[in-house]
């Protein structure tokens, strides 16, 4: 995309980070490979692996990374608000969500950007054709396909991955959103942030990207993470059906 590397300021790739020592650094350089013009904001909860240190060594031999230390394990959603809230504050234009594990190729992040012009979010999915999981155990799949299924019959939005973690924003989205009041935790994080752009009017689109499971570290996915998402989920589909139900009654 060449209007990246035109703009004023340059799109900043914001990664959380909790034990990805092993992985973090050549997500990085693929990443600045493929858009020399990317910014990296890698956002640390004190990983006892060492990533943050690891972090602070790739931000001070390149200016292009940068890094912020968090106190301790606060999950996914904590660690971006606190990361967009850096990049607004740096006036990017354009915000992006990546996993430091690898499952996200650096590779297709210039095909979002493309897409960006179009919309004002952008999801990397994996449920629209041409989208793709490789590796992912059975049972991780059909977690994802139900999790994205039950989102949509909740929320009633046409969003193939709505939790998906490869997304772009642009940062008129995050300024509109009040990340004040964004308590999700978990992956569950991923569904709130897509839903609230869907209300606030702003337009989705999806791209195929190709996800592939770690094959170093550990997931983070637990039992809580899926409570949160499917609790949360479900009291803003009831939301939205008490609302429905309200403007019916008015007329
Ligand atoms: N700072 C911080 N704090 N980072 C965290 C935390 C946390 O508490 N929990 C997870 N992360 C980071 C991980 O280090 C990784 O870079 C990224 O968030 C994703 O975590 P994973 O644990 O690798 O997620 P996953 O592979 O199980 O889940 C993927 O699929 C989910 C469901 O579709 C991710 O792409 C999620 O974003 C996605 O919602
Ligand atoms: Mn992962």
């Amino acid at each position: 995309m060449s209007d990246i590397g035109d703009t004023m300021a340059p799109a900043l790739v914001v990664i959380p980070t909790y034990n990805e020592r092993d992985t973090l650094g050549g997500v990085i350089e693929r990443l600045l490979v493929v858009l020399p013009a990317l910014h990296v904001l890698v956002v640390d909860d004190a990983s006892p692996d060492g990533t943050g240190e690891l972090a602070d060594d790739l931000a001070a031999a390149d200016e292009r990374v940068h890094v912020l230390h968090r106190a301790g394990k606060a999950g996914l959603g904590a660690a971006y608000v606190a990361g967009f809230r850096w990049g607004l504050a740096r006036n990017y234009a354009t915000i992006i969500e990546m996993d430091a594990d690898g499952s996200h190729a650096p590779e297709d992040l210039p095909r979002l950007l493309a897409a960006l012009a179009h919309a004002d979010l952008v999801l990397g999915s994996r449920y629209v054709p041409g989208g793709r999981v490789v590796n992912w155990p059975r049972r991780r799949e059909l977690l994802s396909r139900g999790g994205n299924l039950y989102s949509r019959l909740a929320l009633g939005v046409r969003i193939a991955d709505i939790t998906s973690g490869f997304r772009a924003y642009r940062a008129s989205v995050l300024e509109k959103l009040p990340l004040d009041d964004i308590a999700s935790q978990g992956y569950c994080f991923q569904i709130d942030l897509a839903w609230r752009t869907v209300r606030s009017g702003f337009t989705v689109s999806e791209v195929p990207i190709t996800f592939t499971e770690r094959e170093l570290g550990e997931s983070k996915m637990s039992g809580d993470i899926v409570r949160e998402a499917v609790l949360q989920v479900g009291r803003w589909g009831l939301r939205r059906r008490r609302e429905q139900l309200a403007a019916l009654l008015r007329r």
